[in-house]
């Protein structure tokens, strides 16, 4: 009778062990939750990658006049090409907001492979939560509807003295102190758009 007891617990303790992976009853929550994480920036990722070419960016920081003590946010930041151009020419601390994970990897690369970790960094936030009170230069390649959504926050937390330059979109019928084009590698023209934050917002 022991024996057969013996060999029952023995059985069942296998059988637990083996089977727990599937019976674990917190198991598919769990499954669940990771996949929504995963899942999670891409349904936030509302604009595509698309890069600015150099030249362009080049371009929107000298509009900018980005000067010594400046801080520079992209929204956005892709590659990270802004925010690295930025450090590099004008020894400026640069921070880009990204969502995509791989982009966000690549970027914080090539921030290290140009040997500007002190000045440049990527934080990885969607656009649409980032405190904009810091920076003193807004730089943007977005989306119409996108920059729509951030001009409330724009108009509510950036200082008198910060400029936004935005390539291709402008701000609706917040008037621009300078509109250029800019012609890319390819020939084609690009816009890009400075307004400066004076008192109050543009309008
Ligand atoms: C058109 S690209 C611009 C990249 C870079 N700023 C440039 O001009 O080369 C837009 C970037 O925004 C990122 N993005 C889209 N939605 C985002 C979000 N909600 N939060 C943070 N980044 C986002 C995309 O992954 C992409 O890298």
């Amino acid at each position: 009778m022991a024996k057969l007891r013996w060999f029952l617990l023995t059985g069942l303790f296998a059988f637990l062990v083996t089977a727990w992976p599937v019976l674990d009853p917190a198991r598919d929550g769990r499954r669940v939750v990771t996949y929504a994480q995963e899942k999670d920036w891409e349904t936030k990722k509302i604009v595509p990658f698309v890069p600015t070419p150099q030249g362009v960016v080049d371009r929107m920081l000298e509009l900018a006049e980005v000067k010594k003590g400046d801080v520079v946010y992209d929204l956005g930041s892709g590659d990270g090409r802004i925010v690295i151009t930025a450090a590099r020419k004008y020894g400026v601390r640069a921070v880009g907001f990204e969502i995509d994970p791989d982009l966000i990897k690549e970027s914080r690369e090539n921030i290290r492979k140009a040997g500007l970790e002190h000045l440049a960094e990527i934080r990885q936030q969607d656009i649409l939560t980032v405190d904009l009170s810091p920076a003193t230069v807004l730089t943007m390649y977005l989306l119409p509807s996108v920059n729509m959504q951030l001009r409330p926050k724009v108009q509510k937390e950036l200082r008198p003295g910060a400029r936004i330059v935005s390539h291709a979109f402008d701000m609706e019928d917040w008037k621009a102190d300078r509109v250029e084009q800019v012609k890319d590698p390819g020939g084609f023209s690009r816009t890009v758009y400075l307004w400066r934050i004076r008192d109050r917002a543009p309008r």
